[in-house]
């Protein structure tokens, strides 16, 4: 019997695609908030109690803390000057999911999708449900101007129409010791979108997707377009297919881009395989994204790009 390869415990995150070069007095943000929140997910991944489903949420709530990310504090605005957040948490053995979709009020979307997840029957909360529910549960309540940061308010007056220029949603897939592996979404939407839009993000298979048989995904772009094509539950099967998580990644968003003529259908994704291996890809002019896997941080934002890092032996 041929020996079983042995799992790399890794957690992978995004910050979102689009066209970075719009943001260029930025992009050292970007980095930063997206290294901070790849080490917040590496310590929950390999503490005393770590696993992949502690280590994605605790990624993706350094995300929706940190101002320049579209979502938590720093999301877009609605059309009316509204913030309304998704947020989606999965794991892949059970297939147990949660998500919020247009939720108020809030500072980290993330942390309901997991109590809808382990704490009701249901998969998805939406709008004035989620909110009594997040009251329910003890989340503090905060003002729509707390969340709202002076970048996305002109990022409104400037385009108030469809604006497929920024994809900033985050996203985080990670696998533990034992092989399971968790992925989790947030995001605030696109700037000026209808009051009560619902993106990619919070439906199951879209968004995000894992299966401990095969691997997780997390996606950023133009959530019309991936929603149409099912992106992450797709390169899930190419993966079931034979697929590497690669070459899965590059199939998924160049289908997308192929399929859907109506829209800019670009965006990007982040895939780990049951194993702890990487697929990585854009169609945008960059993503912000960062993995940590034997102790080497590595991490980029322009398409091409990429950094490597010893992490510190705090960590
Ligand atoms: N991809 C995030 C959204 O469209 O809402």
């Amino acid at each position: 019997m041929a020996a079983q390869e042995k799992v790399i415990p890794t957690i992978i995150v995004h910050g979102g695609a689009g066209n970075m070069r719009k943001h260029e007095q930025v992009l050292a943000e970007y980095l930063k908030g997206i290294k901070i929140a790849v080490k917040a997910g590496y310590q929950a991944l390999c503490g005393g109690t770590g696993s992949a489903l502690n280590a994605v949420e605790a990624a993706v709530s350094s995300m929706e803390d940190f101002h320049i990310f579209n979502t938590g504090r720093g999301s877009n605005l609605t059309v009316d000057g509204e913030i309304e957040m998704d947020g989606f948490i999965m794991e892949g053995k059970e297939f147990r999911t949660g998500a919020v979709t247009c939720v108020q009020h809030i500072t980290n979307p993330v942390q309901l999708a997991r109590m809808v997840m382990e704490k009701t029957d249901h998969i998805c909360l939406a709008g004035p449900g989620a909110n009594k529910f997040a009251k329910l549960m003890g989340v503090p309540e905060v003002s729509t101007e707390s969340l709202i940061v002076e970048r996305r308010r002109k990022m409104l007056e400037e385009k108030r129409s469809f604006n497929p220029d920024t994809y900033d949603t985050v996203g985080a897939v990670a696998i533990d010791a034992d092989g399971n592996i968790a992925c989790a979404m947030s995001t605030g939407g696109i700037t000026a979108q209808m009051e009560g839009r619902v993106g990619d993000a919070p439906l199951i298979g879209c968004g995000g997707y894992c299966d401990n048989d095969y691997g997780g995904v997390s996606t950023t772009g133009d959530g019309e377009a991936i929603a149409k094509v099912t992106l992450a539950r797709n390169i899930i099967f190419y993966m079931e297919q034979g697929l590497s998580a690669q070459a899965a990644a590059e199939k998924g968003l160049h289908y997308m881009e192929n399929k859907i003529q109506s829209h800019p259908a670009q965006g990007g994704v982040i895939v780990l395989d049951k194993y702890g291996h990487i697929g990585m890809y854009m169609t945008t002019q960059g993503m912000s994204w960062a993995y940590i896997q034997k102790d080497q941080l590595h991490y980029g934002l322009l398409k091409g790009e990429e950094f490597v890092e010893k992490t510190d032996d705090s960590m």
